[in-house]
C-alpha cells in the first residue's frame, strides 16, 4: 500500500481507504461479522483511512468500526460525517446547522468512545444554513480538540471557496469514477488551488463497474433498485458500457474492478479514493489496485470505452439530486 497527503498538513492516509456504508445501510443485509473481519483484514492490507456517517444506520456503522477497530485506534484515521436527521416519521432531512455539528460532534465521540474524531465531514449543506455558520461551529470543535480536520460533502466549488476562507477545509467528498466525472469542471482544480484533498466515493459505480452486479439479485430494499443508473434502459445501455471496460481490463491484466479504481488512483495524488465493500475477497481484489500502474495508453483506451458522457441515467433520483451541490 502507498500513502498519500489528507489535504495541506493533513495526515498521510493509504491511497485506497475503505468506505463502510454498505455494511450497515443501502447495500442489503448487515452482518456484522463478515464486516468486522472485513474491517480488521483491511487494517492488516495496510488501509489507514475508514469512511462512515451518522447516517449509514444511524449510528450503527460508527459503532460498527469502534467495536471492530477500536483497540487499534491509533493506527487509522476515522472520517464520519454529520447533517441527516431523521423525523419522527422516519423521513430523513438535511440539518447543517452549527448547532447541529456540534450535537452530532458529541453524539458520535460517545457512540464510538473515541476521545476525537480525525475527519468531521458537513455530509450535505441545507442551502438555508450559511455555510460560515457550519465552519465555524466545525472550527470550534477543532480549537475543542473534538475533531483534528474539517470535510464537506457534495458541494459547490463556491461554497468551498466561502468555507475555506472560515477555516481550512482537509477534504471534499464528491462522487468520482469513470462514470461520474463532473468534478473535473471545476471543483477538482479548485480543490487543487486550495490544497483540499477529494475523496472519491462510490469509484466502483456502487458496484456496477465491477461486471458483478445483478441488479435481479439484488435484495428488494437495495437502494441501487430505484437509481436510474440501475434501472430499465439505462441499465442495458450501462452494461454495455460496463461490457467494453472489461474487454480493456482484460488486456491490462485485471479485473474491471481494479481498473476502474487504477484509472480514480491515477488522476492524481491528492484523490483518496474510497471504495466500498462488506467482503474480504472484494476488498482483497481492490486493494491489489493500488499495484496497478496504468500507461496514457491504457487510461485512453478505459475512457473510451466508458465515455463519461455516455452513461445513461443521473447519480441520484431526482429528490436525491436536490440534496447535491449547494
Ligand atoms: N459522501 C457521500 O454522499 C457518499 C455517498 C455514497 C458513498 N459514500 C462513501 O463512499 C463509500 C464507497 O461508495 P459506495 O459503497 O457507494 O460505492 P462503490 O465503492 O463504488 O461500490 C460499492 C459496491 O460495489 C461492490 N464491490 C466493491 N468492490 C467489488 C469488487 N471487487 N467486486 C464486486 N463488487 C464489488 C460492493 O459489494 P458488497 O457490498 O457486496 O461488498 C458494493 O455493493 C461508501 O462506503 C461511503 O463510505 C459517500
Amino acid at each position: 500500500m502507498k500513502y498519500r497527503q489528507l489535504g495541506a498538513g493533513g495526515p498521510s492516509v493509504s491511497e485506497l481507504g475503505l468506505g463502510c456504508m454498505g455494511m450497515s445501510a443501502f447495500y442489503g443485509e448487515r452482518d456484522d461479522t463478515r464486516s468486522a473481519e472485513t474491517l480488521l483484514r483491511a487494517l492488516d492490507l495496510g488501509i489507514t483511512h475508514f469512511d462512515t456517517s451518522y447516517m449509514y444506520g444511524w449510528g450503527h456503522n460508527e459503532e460498527l468500526i469502534s467495536r471492530s477497530l477500536g483497540a487499534r485506534r491509533d493506527e487509522f484515521v476515522f472520517a464520519t460525517k454529520f447533517a441527516h436527521r431523521m423525523a419522527a416519521d422516519g423521513s430523513r432531512y438535511v440539518d447543517s446547522s452549527g448547532a447541529w455539528a456540534i450535537e452530532s460532534c458529541d453524539a458520535a465521540l460517545r457512540r464510538t468512545g473515541f476521545d476525537h474524531l480525525d475527519l468531521f465531514y458537513m455530509h450535505r449543506r441545507n442551502p438555508g444554513t450559511p455555510i460560515e455558520e457550519t465552519v465555524q461551529a466545525m472550527a470550534s470543535l477543532v480549537e475543542q480538540g473534538k475533531i483534528r480536520l474539517i470535510g464537506l460533502s457534495e458541494v459547490s466549488p463556491a461554497t468551498l471557496r466561502k468555507a475555506h476562507a472560515v477555516h481550512p477545509i482537509a477534504a471534499v467528498q464528491m462522487e468520482y469514477s469513470l462514470f461520474t466525472r463532473d468534478v473535473e469542471d471545476e471543483m477538482l482544480s479548485t480543490c487543487r488551488e486550495l490544497g483540499v484533498a477529494l475523496v472519491a466515493y462510490s469509484p466502483v459505480g456502487r458496484g456496477l463497474l465491477t461486471g458483478k452486479v445483478n441488479v435481479n439479485e439484488l435484495s428488494k430494499d437495495d437502494f441501487r433498485r430505484v437509481l436510474p443508473r440501475f434501472t430499465g434502459d439505462n441499465l442495458d445501455h450501462n452494461e454495455a458500457l460496463v461490457a467494453a471496460l472489461t474487454q480493456v481490463a482484460a488486456e491490462i491484466g485485471c479485473t474491471p474492478a481494479q481498473a476502474a479504481l487504477a484509472w480514480v488512483l491515477a488522476q492524481g495524488d491528492d484523490i483518496l479514493p474510497i471504495p466500498g465493500t462488506k467482503r474480504v475477497t472484494y476488498l482483497e481484489e481492490n486493494t491489489a489496485a493500488a499495484g496497478i500502474t496504468l500507461t496514457s495508453a491504457h487510461l485512453l483506451a478505459l475512457e473510451t470505452a466508458v465515455p463519461a458522457a455516455a452513461v445513461a441515467g443521473t447519480r441520484y433520483t431526482a429528490e436525491g439530486m436536490l440534496t447535491t451541490g449547494h
